[in-house]
């Protein structure tokens, strides 16, 4: 199912383990474009589909509707830990599914500020309505902080000198937008191979602004008390950081007799998927299945 807002990651996988079918009800707790719920769907599933950015959710859900699926969906919008643990959903799911990070629609929609590739202000909120911008981080924290910040999320190999050179160049003037940025890493991290050298530290201001570690943290247990037994919780990552988190919640709920780990090591894209979508090539597919 490729389009050309966003294509679904690891799709074949995802739904091989979901096992989607009439009678069963799936949360997808990262909706985007729709990508895994419109096969879900597809396959005669109900599905819940989860987005904390308004703009997605709207677009998902006018495409569920073009094709035909509007009776057996529901739109949520919120962040999946408070919307996981809330009492809108109910209980005894046969799959949950994490899809995380940001779809390629929201990459591409310059004013949303997530990308180095066009110039807008630095924003990279999924929900605007969310106080503090990538700006605001870039611009307030302090140089350990960034330092910090870089190294951990980023794991930027450079991440002192672009923390350092964001402190001198914010002594002249404050750093707006995306090409503000873009073009400092560039002057102080040099490019090598086909990467741009900003793409690391748009991935940590991302992930900084959006909670996005504390987010899969606090959200994995209310997923697995949303499932059925023998249902499967799968979560696609696509940082070491969060396939650890997952890696971490899968062992503990094992060690417990709670959560069977399907998947001992990560499964990864095929060659094939990743040549046609670069998007794809960090991507980890971790899988679980409730035991009680
Ligand atoms: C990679 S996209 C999902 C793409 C989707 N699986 C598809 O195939 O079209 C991730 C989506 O999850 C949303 N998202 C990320 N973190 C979230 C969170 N903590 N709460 C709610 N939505 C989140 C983003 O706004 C984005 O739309």
């Amino acid at each position: 199912m490729t389009n050309d807002l966003h294509t679904p990651v690891m799709l074949e996988e995802v739904t091989t383990y979901l096992a989607p079918a009439a009678g069963k009800r799936y949360i997808d707790a990262t909706l985007g474009y729709a990508g895994h719920t419109l096969a879900l769907l597809s396959a005669g599933a109900e599905v819940v589909g989860i987005d904390r950015d308004a703009d997605m959710l709207e677009i998902a859900t006018a495409r569920i509707a073009d094709a035909g699926f509007a009776g057996v969906f529901t739109p949520v919008r919120g962040a999946f830990s408070e919307v996981l643990a809330g009492d809108r959903l109910g209980s005894d799911y046969d799959g949950v599914l994490f899809d995380l990070g940001v779809s390629s629609y929201q990459l591409d929609t310059p004013e949303r500020g997530f990308s180095f590739r066009t110039d807008a202000p630095l924003d990279m909120r999924m929900d605007t309505s969310l106080v503090v911008t990538a700006k605001d981080l870039v611009n307030g924290l302090g140089r350990k902080e960034l330092y910090e910040l870089f190294q951990t999320l980023g794991e930027d190999a450079h991440a002192k000198r672009i923390a350092d050179a964001i402190c001198r160049e914010r002594r002249i003037r404050p750093i707006l937008t995306t090409t503000d940025l873009a073009r400092l890493v560039e002057r102080v991290a040099p490019r090598t191979g086909r990467i741009h050298p900003a793409t690391k530290i748009f991935q940590a201001l991302r992930m900084a602004v959006n909670s996005e570690r504390d987010e899969l943290k606090a959200a994995l247990p209310s997923a697995l008390s949303r499932l059925a037994v023998k249902g499967t919780l799968a979560v696609v990552s696509f940082h070491s950081l969060e396939d650890e988190i997952v890696k971490h919640f899968l062992t503990e709920k094992n060690e417990m007799g709670i959560c069977e780990i399907v998947t001992p090591s990560p499964l990864t894209p095929s060659t094939d998927e990743i040549s046609d979508n670069k998007r794809s090539r960090s991507a980890k597919l971790r899988v679980g299945r409730k035991l009680a």
